[in-house]
């Protein structure tokens, strides 16, 4: 089996972060969105991995990913030209798949449960059929989850015996409330499917539409709904969320140093080279290597990466990427700020302004001065 991972498309949700970076490598808990991905395949035995990217950011995910071997895998490189949907990306792939069954993975989404059991249904499925000759193979195996908000999804309609009758992308209307998690299975009439559908309103050729095709065409589509979380991390409080049930999971590891009247409290990952001076730090949170932070508090639920400067500031619930510098900022919260970013007090503010509440999103290179 061979695995396939978007990491192209345009980042429109995420932006400014994504107007100079991918979406997939904005970090969760320190590491990149996609690496998690990767990681998940390698631990169901997915060594073979295809990685759609584009050509704007796609040169940034190579040099992050390497040739794969720090996860055990090996990764061809799949350049799609213009973000013209998911099954676009599966007509592009098409001789890097050959006639292989393939795990699709969308690069933004992340699950709690890993990808081996979902896996191993399918293969076993196949075999039992082929087995016993007659009965046909799933030629697709979708997973589902119970959302809120369907109509910002693929959505699935589940007849009572149990068969999946009907896929439709992010409809007005939905027909329950059973999303598309971004991870997908196939067999090689996925590409029948791909090469006989046409592009959707929105300009795009849909996986949705691909596998709503498969189904019509009287073929046997599988699925199961997802126990543990799920999150397509492609907007800001979603990924924080991610990155709050992400920090949950981590066990307390002060690798670097504690000076002065500091206090590190509860689960907190401070990595080696990482600096705390006359500061609290309220886990769960990480603080990455060469990240000094000086009179502040930090936490809950923070992630400050590498060769950061906090000095003066409360930050909680947010996310700072590298080589950040913030400055006297009491109360940033839900925030998302990009790699290389100054945000500081303004010179001429209200020295005596009472505690604020600053919710921010704010992308690489930037100055900001609040007043
Ligand atoms: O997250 C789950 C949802 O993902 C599903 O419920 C939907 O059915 C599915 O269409 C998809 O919807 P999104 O609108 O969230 O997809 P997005 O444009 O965010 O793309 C998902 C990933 O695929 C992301 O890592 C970017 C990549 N991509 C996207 C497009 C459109 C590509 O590599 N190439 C593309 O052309």
């Amino acid at each position: 089996m061979k695995g396939l991972i978007l990491s192209g498309g345009a980042g429109k949700r995420l932006r400014p972060i994504t107007h100079t970076s991918a979406k997939q490598l904005v970090p969760i808990a320190n590491k990149p969105i996609l690496f998690y991905g990767i990681e998940e395949m390698a631990a169901a035995g997915i060594t073979d991995i295809g990685i759609v990217i584009a050509p704007t950011t796609g040169e940034e995910i190579r040099q992050a990913v390497g040739d794969g071997s720090q996860f055990g895998v090996r990764v061809t490189w799949i350049t799609q030209p213009e973000p013209l949907g998911l099954a676009h990306c599966v007509l592009i792939a098409r001789d890097f798949l050959g006639d292989e069954e393939f795990v699709m993975y969308l690069g933004d989404n992340m699950l709690e449960a890993g990808l081996s059991a979902f896996v191993q249904r399918f293969v076993s499925e196949r075999a039992a059929c082929k087995a016993a000759g007659g009965s046909e193979p799933p030629a697709a195996q979708i997973l589902l989850a119970e959302v809120s908000d369907p109509g910002s999804f693929g959505v699935a309609e589940i007849a009572p015996h149990g068969r999946v009758v009907q896929l439709v992308e992010k409809p007005e209307q939905p027909p329950s409330n059973l999303a598309l998690v971004g991870v997908y299975l196939f067999d090689q009439t996925i590409h029948t499917a791909v090469a006989n559908i046409e592009p959707s309103a929105r300009g795009e050729l849909e996986i949705t539409d691909a596998i709503d095709w498969i189904i019509n065409e009287g073929h046997r589509v599988d699925h199961e709904v997802l126990s543990g979380w799920w999150i397509d991390t492609g907007k800001k409080d979603p990924l924080l969320e991610c990155n709050r049930l992400v920090l949950g999971t981590f066990s307390r590891r002060v690798d670097g140093d504690v000076c002065g009247g500091s206090s590190i409290e509860g689960r907190v990952v401070l990595e080696s080279g990482a600096k705390i001076v006359d500061s609290t730090v309220r886990g769960p949170a990480i603080i990455g290597s060469g990240t000094t932070v000086e009179s502040s508090e930090i936490g809950p639920y923070v992630s400050i990466a590498a060769d950061c400067r906090i000095s003066g500031s409360e930050i909680d619930n947010s996310v700072v990427l590298r080589r950040s510098t913030v400055t006297d900022i009491i109360g940033l919260t839900d925030s998302l700020v990009g790699r290389d970013t100054v945000m500081s007090r303004s010179a001429h503010g209200d020295e005596d302004r009472g505690p604020t509440r600053l919710s921010v999103m704010v992308g690489d290179h930037c100055r900001v001065e609040i007043g």
